[in-house]
């Protein structure tokens, strides 16, 4: 069994006065080998004081994207060694947001993770259907089409994948257990169709309006290895009620 990763995504939220939130959910993890790893994937201009706040504890450290190349002229961007710099040990990549909201094809998220393992972090790498695309049944053939173009170049061991279905983001609209195991068990296959064993090792999370309500629920089910979670990480008591529910179902 992989070990559970229960990530957060603050997107764009948090100010000086969040860290406090941070040290809250430092502070009440649990230290145990076997405990799941927890992450917060917060905006940049918290990351480099959330780290050192959260330093000597089992709290990681994330950003949210990365570009695709080392340095240069591209304004407003931020690079994967720079977000490592600061103290990050992942990165978010093709989270639907920066998908639909900024232009990001596959081939450029198969880029900015690729740069990512390469400046030391682990890119998480987002896919997932649209409404439209679920209704006509397309989930599958578009959840391919975005694993093919996605992972380009990049190796088992380096990367995290997310399945986050847009109509459940941000929603309250939670996929049902039926829906997650059919994505993940296919993603699975895919994974392992084109790693072979190694495929098994790659840890899949389910992210959509994931809440301490629904959690028991969803980390059981096959080859959820952890989630990622938007909303209820914002709130240092829901997302550790997430955590602790990952937890007591590993031991
Ligand atoms: P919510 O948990 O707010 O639905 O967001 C999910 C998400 O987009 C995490 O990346």
């Amino acid at each position: 069994m992989n070990r559970k990763l229960i990530a957060g995504n603050w997107k764009m939220n948090g100010l000086s006065a969040d860290l406090q939130t941070i040290r809250e959910i430092a502070a009440g993890l649990a230290v145990s080998a076997a405990a799941p790893e927890a992450l917060l994937c917060v905006p940049a201009t918290l990351l480099a004081e959330a780290a050192r706040q959260a330093s000597g504890t089992a709290l990681r450290m994330g950003g949210q994207t990365c570009h695709a190349q080392e340095k240069g002229a591209f304004t407003g961007d931020i690079s994967a060694l720079m977000l490592r710099e600061a103290g990050a040990g992942f990165v978010i990549a093709g989270h639907s947001e920066r998908r639909s909201g900024h232009g990001e094809t596959d081939a450029i998220v198969a880029a900015q993770a690729r740069a990512a393992v390469n400046a030391g972090l682990t890119p998480i790498i987002c896919v997932g259907e649209t409404l439209d695309e679920r209704l006509s049944g397309a989930t599958l053939r578009v959840i391919e089409g975005q694993l093919a173009g996605s992972l380009d170049g990049l190796q088992p061991g380096s990367f995290v994948l997310a399945y986050e279905p847009l109509w459940a983001i941000g929603t309250g609209n939670v996929a049902t257990p039926a829906q997650i195991a059919e994505v993940h068990a296919f993603i699975r296959q895919f994974l392992e169709q084109r790693f072979g064993q190694s495929g098994q090792s790659v840890r899949i999370l389910y992210g959509g309006s994931l809440n301490p309500a629904n959690a028991a629920e969803i980390f059981p089910i096959p080859n959820v290895d952890g989630g990622l979670i938007g909303g209820a990480s914002l709130k240092a008591g829901d997302f550790l009620a997430i955590y602790n529910t990952a937890g007591a179902l590993t031991v």
